[in-house]
C-alpha cells in the first residue's frame, strides 16, 4: 500500500492529524498519479474530508510530507497550493447565489487575474483584452461541461446536478494540474450522477491529477483505476476496483456501512 514514491504525481506520505485527543489521521500515504481518476473512499467520519484538507492546505498535519511533481508542499496554505495549480470543490456547494453560472466561473478566474480589482472599475484596454480572455475561457470550461446554456442563469434557478457541474466548471477554468472533488454527487439523482461521470471521464487529460471522494462504493468502482480507502483515520487498503473488491478488510467496512449510502 505504501507506495508513496512516485515523483510526478501528488504525494502524501505519512500523513498523521489529531484535534486535541482525537486522531483524525494515523500515518497515511495516497499517491494520485496523472492521467488517472483515483477514488478514496471510506464511511462517515472516516476522515475523508480531512485527508482532502491536508493535500488543499487547509489543514496541516503533525507528521508527515506532501509534494506535487516532485516539488515539497508541506507549510504550504490553500492559495500556495491553488499557485501550484491545485484545485478543488467543496462538499457543500460553493456558488454565489446573486451571481450567474457564468460570473461564478469568472470569481475563480479573477484570483488568478495580473491586473488587481480597481481595474473593474477604469479598465485600460489591455484590462479589457484580459477581461474578454477571461471570459472566453469561462465559457469554454462551462461548454465542456456541457452547461453552457445556463451560463446566464442563477443558481437558485438551477438543479444541484448543473451546479456540481458549474463548480466543476470553475475549477478547471483555471488551467489546473490537479482537481481535487470532495462528495461531488451529493445531493445528486441517479441520472445527476451518470452526468457528473460521463463529464468528469470527458475532462481526464494524461497530464491532470483528478481525486474524487465520496463514500458511494458503487460510483467510485465504476469510475476509478485506483481506489483507496480510509477507515477511522487509517488507510486499510488501495489497488485497483477489482483488487479493493476482493480486500476482506474492505467487504467488512462496508457490509457494516452499506445502510446509509
Ligand atoms: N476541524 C476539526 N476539528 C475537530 N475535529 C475535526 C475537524 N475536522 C474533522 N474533525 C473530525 O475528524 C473526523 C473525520 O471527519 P471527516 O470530516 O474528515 O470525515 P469524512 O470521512 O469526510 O466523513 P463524511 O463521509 O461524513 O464526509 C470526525 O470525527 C470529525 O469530527
Ligand atoms: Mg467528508
Amino acid at each position: 500500500m505504501m507506495e508513496a514514491s512516485a515523483g510526478n504525481g501528488l504525494v502524501v506520505e505519512g500523513i498523521s492529524l489529531g484535534f486535541g485527543g482525537l486522531q483524525v489521521l494515523s500515518d497515511v500515504s495516497m499517491s494520485l498519479r496523472p492521467g488517472v481518476i483515483t477514488g478514496l473512499i471510506g464511511p462517515n467520519g472516516a476522515g475523508k474530508t480531512s485527508l482532502f484538507n491536508c493535500l488543499t492546505g487547509l489543514y496541516h498535519g503533525q507528521r508527515g510530507r506532501s509534494s506535487f511533481a516532485g516539488t515539497a508542499l508541506n507549510g504550504l496554505g490553500p492559495a500556495q497550493r491553488a499557485a501550484c495549480g491545485i484545485t478543488r470543490s467543496f462538499q457543500n456547494l460553493a456558488m454565489c447565489p446573486d451571481l450567474s453560472l457564468l460570473e461564478n466561473v469568472l470569481v475563480g478566474l479573477t484570483l488568478k487575474r495580473r491586473s488587481g480589482w480597481f481595474s473593474a472599475f477604469v479598465p485600460t484596454p489591455a484590462q479589457r483584452v484580459e477581461q474578454q480572455e477571461a471570459e472566453r475561457r469561462a465559457i469554454a470550461a462551462l461548454n465542456e461541461l456541457g452547461i453552457g446554456a445556463f451560463a446566464h442563469d442563477k443558481p437558485s434557478d438551477l438543479p444541484p446536478g448543473t451546479l456540481r457541474l458549474a463548480e466543476i466548471a470553475r475549477a478547471i477554468a483555471c488551467d489546473p494540474r490537479a482537481i481535487l472533488l470532495d462528495e461531488p454527487a451529493a445531493g445528486l439523482n441517479a441520472v445527476e450522477t451518470r452526468d457528473l461521470m460521463r463529464a468528469l471521464r470527458r475532462l481526464m487529460r494524461p497530464d491532470l491529477v483528478l481525486l474524487v471522494v465520496e463514500h458511494d462504493m458503487d460510483l467510485i468502482m465504476e469510475l476509478c483505476e485506483q481506489i483507496y480507502v480510509l477507515n477511522f483515520g487509517k488507510m486499510i487498503a488501495s489497488g485497483t476496483p477489482a483488487e479493493i473488491r476482493a480486500q476482506p478488510d474492505v467487504i467488512r467496512v462496508y457490509l457494516g456501512d452499506d445502510a446509509d449510502d
